[in-house]
């Protein structure tokens, strides 16, 4: 994002906060990781984008695997480092400040990577193609990604995306491109509808509060706009949920 200092700080101040950084579901994540256990437990396992961490805490309740919780924002690392401290979690999670591009691991080192709402950051092919080798063999990837639901498009939801993520495929052009990257498709589901619902009412809260503090900011109107998008053209985009193995 190209966005100036003051537009960047007021909307960590507005993530932070928020319960998660992107739209997710508890109920799905945990039948996903009730399908990477059914076989055996993972013992490492990469949570790449995560925000302040809401899926790490989760799935150290799920599993006694070792978690790397991996971000680039201090501030919603910090989040997590006091969430971990108070919840007695310093063992089992290690909080890391670093980049998805460069992930600071060496190959073959993870049973599960979990990336909710990140891969886009780099692009859902180049992030497919960059984590792969991280993971063991027979290794799993859970990765959410914003895709085109719907081939009838309005003409205002296709300016958008195309202005905010140009590359964004459809569900079956995401499904196509994982397998030829040689992953396995596990299991392919949408994020529900009421995990779009909580994520911007929990936003929409962030925004009024911000609003009552410093009035209208532009970083604020462009939250309300994605808000917006979502309520009125939600049926033709949305987040795919894809359990790969490699
Ligand atoms: C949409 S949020 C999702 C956060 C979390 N996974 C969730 O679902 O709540 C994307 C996350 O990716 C992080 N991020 C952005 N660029 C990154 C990079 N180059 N390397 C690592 N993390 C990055 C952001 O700081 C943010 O926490």
């Amino acid at each position: 994002m190209n966005e100036s200092p003051e537009y960047m700080q007021l909307f960590l101040e507005l993530f932070v906060e928020m319960e998660r950084q992107g739209p997710g579901d508890e109920q799905l994540a945990r039948a996903v990781m009730q399908q990477v256990c059914a076989e055996s437990e993972p013992d490492q396992i990469l949570d790449m984008g995560c925000g302040t961490g809401t899926a790490s805490l989760l799935i150290s309740h799920l599993c006694n695997a070792q978690i790397s919780a991996l971000d680039n924002c201090q501030l919603f690392l910090d989040r997590l480092n006091e969430k971990v401290t108070s919840g007695g979690l310093n063992d089992r999670i290690n909080v890391i400040n670093g980049t998805m591009f460069e992930p600071p691991f060496p190959d073959h080192s993870f049973d599960l990577i979990w990336s909710e709402g990140s891969a886009y950051l780099m692009g859902f092919e180049p992030a497919l193609k960059r984590w792969q080798p991280l993971l063991k063999e027979r290794g799993y990837l859970f990765v959410s990604e914003m895709c085109w639901f719907a081939d009838q498009r309005s003409d205002e939801a296709v300016e958008y995306w195309q202005a905010g993520y140009p590359s964004m495929l459809t569900e079956a052009e995401a499904i196509a491109k994982a397998q030829v990257l040689g992953y396995q498709v596990v299991s392919k589901q949408r994020l529900p509808k009421a995990a779009w619902e909580r994520f911007y009412a929990d936003m929409q809260n962030r925004i009024d509060q911000l609003e009552a503090k410093y009035g209208e900011q532009r970083a604020l109107t462009d939250c309300r706009h994605e808000i917006d998008m979502y309520r009125r053209f939600g049926d033709e985009f949305g987040y795919l949920c894809l359990l790969l193995r490699v």
